[in-house]
């Protein structure tokens, strides 16, 4: 089965061709980063307009790279929500109008959803399995039982932890995305900060208290006319924000038994997270799943046609009509 998944949520176009869920065949990126860089984050307007000159033309490569034809894909797939309304009506336009012209039946999917099923390109994981999505809008941890089922263990309570980095990197003066920036920059740094770790209850979680504890410490610096190192502020701020969700990950996988841990998102590209996830004994029987390639860490049209091929396998409520305001939940 051949699924075409269409990702235009934020500040990238992507168009992929995935067969059965699992084979990527192409995987076309248009990313707008350069271009929202020097404004310090994605402007939503800015943000549709790129869309809309950008969409056709990578449809057309993603065809040519997979070596198909538009009359060779058996369904579409489109993020319908969540993310900017103006970003996601021109995927969903675009698609609603290849399938009405082609007769190609859609298949609406959640952004999330797509970040999770990232982790399934190209690998088998195993159930149950506990799913992560820590991104720069959502950091939530989930348990997908065996018939694909997912239930909500705990999310973010305030900031997810991309945006955490992203605020961050923005206070030391370093360029948006934060994460990759603070990434690079912790290199040589020192914990010299030693931010408190937060105490929430449960699986939920919290990054606005060491995102402020960063704000507060940069203050002190400036009014004591202080020279602060960016190196330690980055190395501090990710050790921090990488315990704090290591630390719920683990509770998640022993509590609900995982035999696989599997987490997506932007911020899974982050090496120290792999990294203590990769090295903590209280994970050692539990398989780490990460997407395959850096390209299915961050939003991409793959992941949204392997959501939508698992969806048909294992929803029976598919809805094959809808527009950006939808309401279904999944
Ligand atoms: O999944 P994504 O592309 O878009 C959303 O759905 O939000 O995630 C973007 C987020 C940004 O906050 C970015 O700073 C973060 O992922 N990110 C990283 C890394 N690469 C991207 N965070 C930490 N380390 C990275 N290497
Ligand atoms: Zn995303």
């Amino acid at each position: 089965m051949l699924i075409l998944g269409i990702e235009s949520s934020c500040d990238e176009t992507s168009i992929a061709i995935v067969e059965d869920g699992k084979n990527v065949l192409s995987n076309v990126i248009a990313t707008q980063i350069e271009i929202h860089k020097k404004y310090g984050g994605v402007v939503p307007e800015i943000a549709s307009r790129h869309h809309i000159e950008d969409i056709s033309y990578v449809l057309q490569e993603a065809l040519e790279k997979a070596n198909k034809k538009i009359t060779d894909i058996d369904y579409i797939a489109v993020t319908n929500k969540p993310g900017l309304i103006g970003s996601l009506l021109v995927g969903i336009m675009f698609a609603k109008g290849l399938s009405f012209r082609y007769n190609i039946p859609l298949i609406p999917v959640n952004h999330l959803e797509g970040h999770i099923y990232s982790t399934f390109l190209h690998q088998d994981v195993k159930m149950p399995a506990t799913v992560v999505v820590a991104s720069g809008g959502h950091t939530s941890i989930y348990n997908m039982s065996e018939n694909h089922e997912l239930n909500l263990l705990g999310e973010t309570q305030d900031d997810a932890i991309g945006e955490a980095y992203d605020k961050v990197a923005r206070m030391v003066g370093l360029s948006y995305p934060g994460g990759p920036s603070i990434e690079k920059n912790s290199v040589g740094g020192e914990n010299t900060l030693n931010i408190p770790i937060p105490n929430v209850s449960g699986y939920d979680l919290s990054f606005s208290g060491i995102k402020t504890f960063v704000t507060n410490y940069i203050n002190k610096c400036n009014m004591k006319n202080e020279e602060y190192r960016i190196n330690d502020i980055c190395k501090s701020f990710e050790i921090a924000a990488v315990e704090n969700l290591k630390r719920k990950i683990v509770k998640a996988c022993l509590d609900t038994n995982s035999k696989t841990l599997a987490i997506a998102g932007g911020v899974s590209a982050n090496k120290h997270l792999r990294n203590e996830l990769y090295t903590s004994l209280e994970l050692k029987d539990v398989e780490i799943k990460f997407p395959i390639k850096m390209e299915y860490c961050t939003d991409n049209g793959a992941m949204i046609a392997a959501a939508a091929y698992y969806n048909l396998e294992y929803k029976s409520d598919i809805e094959k009509t809808f527009d950006a305001t939808s309401t279904k939940e999944f």
